[in-house]
């Protein structure tokens, strides 16, 4: 059972904020909810108390050449029970596009509205779906993904792709604030391809790849939030290339939104089969690293490989290691590795011991030094040491055990560490290790990691250097 409390805190984990636009479409939101929608509806309301919160609530089902007054007071939306009920709201104004309005509160609710008050269809960049670009929205779609978005429909609208708008004009009446009836003619939203909104969600895949959207989780929905200013700005070209690109179902082709991955790959040999070691070791040989996972039983709670894997491992490929000290007492092991063959040496930056003597000590063996950092570890910690280091490596799962899944959060350290290596003009390695797949490595990338550690997914593979090369992009 979720509270209004626990729908907070998912908001908050998602990222988002209390100062956020947020566009939200919500459609059979899973789970049990005390108190239902309206609990959903007070929890969005206090969790952006400084912010604005859109709804859709079209009726384009609904007004048309048989019943053609819109009555923004009455006119019930087809966007689903928590627009209706939200438009019930104190506080809560809506536009008066005739068939594709929305409902606003919050910060400037009353004059955002207006946006829309000479709207028209195609809708313009200044009207209400186009003031979420200028507002830098999050638009945030809960259990529903992007199917039938009039954020996507704008941006079609935008580009002018052809034949989105119904060849006739219908007249329709508004009804006004003062309770007059204004006249208009408008275009339909119409497509001789049938309902192309239908077609919106084949860009949820390109939007995650390369990190315009992320997942969340609200109650027991899947969510989806999307940038819409970058969102639009990749779409439009999308749409440039491809006018026609919403027209059938089919999946985006790939060269549409090859995400240029400059990202090197260090595998780890954890999931590796040990009983055929040389051959597992073999089969990686296009991998830029190899990513031995050292553990102690102490640090983390399991014991992997030891110097003489390494050895072993330095004497059968040629491919440079990149060891991973998952280790109480570094300082006992660098020159072991170092002499094993070690390029890269990880320590961890939550030791008992002190940093600075470590990378001294990695300094004069010639190995490059790398601090790692556990989930819970801020990045700001290793700015002090940045100009020793070759590498930071940022810890995506609790270290300890491969095959886990990725902590997304734990890529806004790589954000915050590109830009200070940016703002400093160093050249550092941002190493990324645990969680890795081929469907989250452009996200991974798009936050600033140079380096990826992947093991589970690349050991599950028939075809390892192929999938490697793949994953480099
Ligand atoms: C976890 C290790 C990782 C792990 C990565 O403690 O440091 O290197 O093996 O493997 P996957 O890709 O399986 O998460
Ligand atoms: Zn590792």
């Amino acid at each position: 059972m979720f509270n209004k409390e626990d729908l907070k805190r998912q908001l908050a984990e998602m990222n988002l904020f209390p100062w956020d636009t947020v566009f939200v479409s919500a459609d059979d939101i899973k789970g049990d909810i005390e108190g239902g929608t309206e609990t959903v509806l007070d929890a969005l309301n206090e969790y952006f108390s400084d912010g604005l919160l859109v709804f859709p609530t079209h009726t384009y089902a609904t007004v048309n050449a048989d019943h053609y007054i819109y009555d923004p007071e009455t006119e019930p939306p087809c966007t689903g029970s928590a627009a209706y009920l939200f438009l019930k709201r104190e506080g809560v104004y809506r536009s008066l596009h005739p068939t594709y309005s929305v409902a606003a509160s919050g910060r400037n609710a009353a004059e955002y509205v207006k946006s829309d008050d000479a709207a028209e269809t195609p809708c313009p960049k200044d009207g209400c779906i186009g003031r979420l670009v200028r507002e830098h929205a999050k638009i945030l779609c809960i259990g529903c993904g992007l199917k039938g978005s009039s954020f996507i429909r704008g941006i079609e609208e935008w580009a002018c792709v052809p034949d989105r708008l119904s060849p006739d004009y219908l007249p329709v009446k508004i009804k006004m604030p003062d309770g007059t009836y204004a006249d208009r003619n408008i275009k339909r939203f119409y497509s001789t391809a049938g309902d192309v909104s239908e077609n919106y969600g084949k860009i949820e895949e390109p939007l995650l790849a390369k990190g315009i959207a992320r997942k969340g989780v609200f109650a027991e929905s899947e969510c989806l939030i999307i940038d819409a200013e970058r969102c639009t700005a990749f779409t439009l070209k999308l749409l440039q290339a491809e006018p026609s690109l919403f027209s059938s179902a089919g999946a985006v082709p790939d060269e549409f939104y090859a995400v240029k991955k400059s990202i090197k790959i260090s595998t780890s040999l954890l999931s590796c089969n040990a009983a055929r070691f040389e051959d597992e070791v073999a089969s990686v040989s296009h991998s830029d690293y190899i990513h031995i996972d050292v553990m102690d039983g102490h640090f983390v709670p399991n014991i992997t490989f030891g110097i003489p894997i390494a050895d072993a491992v330095h004497k059968i490929t040629d491919v440079p290691l990149d060891v991973h000290l998952m280790v109480s007492n570094p300082s006992v092991f660098i020159e072991p590795f170092a002499k094993a063959g070690a390029e890269f040496i990880s320590v961890h930056y939550e030791v008992d011991e002190d940093i600075s003597k470590l990378i001294t000590l990695m300094e004069s063996l010639h190995v490059r030094p790398v601090i790692a950092l556990k989930p819970k570890t801020p990045v700001e910690v290793v700015f002090p040491y940045l100009d020793r280091l070759s590498a930071v490596l940022i810890m995506t799962v609790e270290p300890g055990f491969g095959g886990q899944s990725l902590k997304e959060e734990c890529l806004d350290k790589a954000r915050k560490l590109r830009s200070e290596l940016r703002r400093r003009a160093l050249r550092v390695d941002i190493e990324a290790d645990g969680g890795i797949t081929a469907s989250n490595i452009g996200l991974v990338s798009s936050s600033g990691v140079t380096l990826a550690v992947m093991g589970t997914s690349v050991f599950r593979e028939k075809d390892r250097n192929a999938f490697i090369d793949r994953c480099k992009g």
